[in-house]
């Protein structure tokens, strides 16, 4: 009997470059830094909101940035570059357990299909190799699992290898070193033109060592004042709430997080997650006590644990406090991405691809 016809795909390519981004949904930049520090190059961004783009054209100078609405977006309109992958943290008020969960019934949730519209608009050969998403972990399960399926369905029509099992559903705190309490899902479909299959596979769970996850000590700054505005006057509302809650709590150098109604103390030395609406009201703000009083995390901290560096020089000028906590709070944590960063760069190094 002959032997059966194997078909190889010689690894013509191995990548000696840098792998090349856009960025969708770009924001200040979370994922994009994540990657750079993993090695790739962030060739353009996009984005609608003007303190997003002007605050990733300040930290990506040489970065092509677009503001627009993803819905008039695309890639010859603007005569991009083709990149090896795009990353884009969609929008995840739609999906989240703490938004409306009205999924694809909100026009905010659809927002994800402009994705495989951009896609469709390329050639096959022009398309990314890897699409990198990110959104809440409830994408999983919301709409009893239809919301997901959808997702599949529509990205495997885009000509995608994408499964449940090409998910990397992360712990911020238990693996990278950032002490916040933040759960994210990364969803990476790999290009049926450029792959024979999806390579890649979620790192199982290595949870850091409690001597490698940061303590909140190193981070938050209790040994001087911070700005005045941070603090809250004594004898206000909010002052009252929080001040009871820290007397009643079990320890008072852990953080105390305002919510709509009451006051909930974090535990297990973490932050809790940060959110968009940090800086905009009472809402979800993260407060402390220092020697000066009770105040909420500064912007610089608040900066730190979403895993930024370079923290000093984040914003331009222009950029007012409360849209700082607000960039910051929709941001991707930097070291979450750092770490898919990697693993992709490694498939984009090591998988032999079909052309
Ligand atoms: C979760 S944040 C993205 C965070 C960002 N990917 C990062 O890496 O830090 C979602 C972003 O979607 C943007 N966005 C919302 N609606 C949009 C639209 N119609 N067109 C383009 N961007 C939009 C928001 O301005 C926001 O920056």
């Amino acid at each position: 009997m002959p032997a059966p016809k194997i078909r190889r795909t010689t690894p013509h390519f191995s990548m000696t470059r840098a792998p090349t981004v856009g960025c969708l949904f770009s924001g200040m930049g979370g994922f994009a830094s994540g990657l750079q520090e993993a090695g790739f190059k962030i060739v353009w961004a996009s984005d609608i909101d003007a303190d997003a783009c002007e605050t990733f054209r300040h930290r990506f100078k040489g970065t092509r940035v677009i503001q627009e609405s993803v819905q008039h977006f695309s890639v010859q309109k603007y005569h991009l570059a083709s990149v090896d992958v795009f990353a884009a943290g969609f929008p995840c008020q739609s999906f989240s357990q703490a938004g409306n969960r009205r999924g694809f019934n909100d026009p905010k949730g659809t927002i994800f299909f402009e994705i495989p519209r951009i896609l469709s608009e390329l050639a096959e050969h022009q398309r990314p190799r890897l699409l990198l998403l990110e959104n809440v972990p409830h994408l999983l399960y919301g709409g009893q699992g239809s919301w997901f399926q959808q997702i599949c369905n529509s990205i495997r029509r885009s000509g995608y290898w994408f499964r449940r099992d090409s998910c990397w559903l992360v712990k911020v705190h238990q693996e990278t070193s950032i002490p916040q309490d933040r759960q994210r899902l990364f969803m990476v479909a790999a290009s049926r033109h450029h792959f024979s299959f999806n390579p890649y596979h979620p790192p199982p769970s290595r949870p850091t060592k409690k001597n490698k996850t940061q303590s909140l000590n190193e981070i938050i700054d209790r040994s001087h004042p911070a700005s005045t505005n941070d603090y809250l006057p004594k004898n206000t509302k909010y002052y009252n709430m929080i001040s009871q809650a820290m007397l009643r709590g079990t320890s008072r150098s852990n953080i105390y997080q305002l919510r709509r109604s009451y006051v909930r103390e974090k535990k297990g030395g973490l932050c809790p997650t940060l959110t968009a609406n940090m800086g905009t009201g009472g809402h979800n703000v993260p407060f402390i006590r220092d020697s000066w009083g009770i105040r909420r995390l500064s912007v610089t901290e608040v900066a730190q644990l979403q895993g930024f560096a370079n923290v000093e020089n984040l914003f331009p000028e222009s950029i007012p406090t409360t849209q700082r906590y607000r960039l910051l709070g929709n941001a991707v944590c930097v070291n979450a991405a750092t770490r898919l960063g990697e693993d992709c760069g490694r498939i984009l190094r090591e998988t032999p691809w079909k052309a």
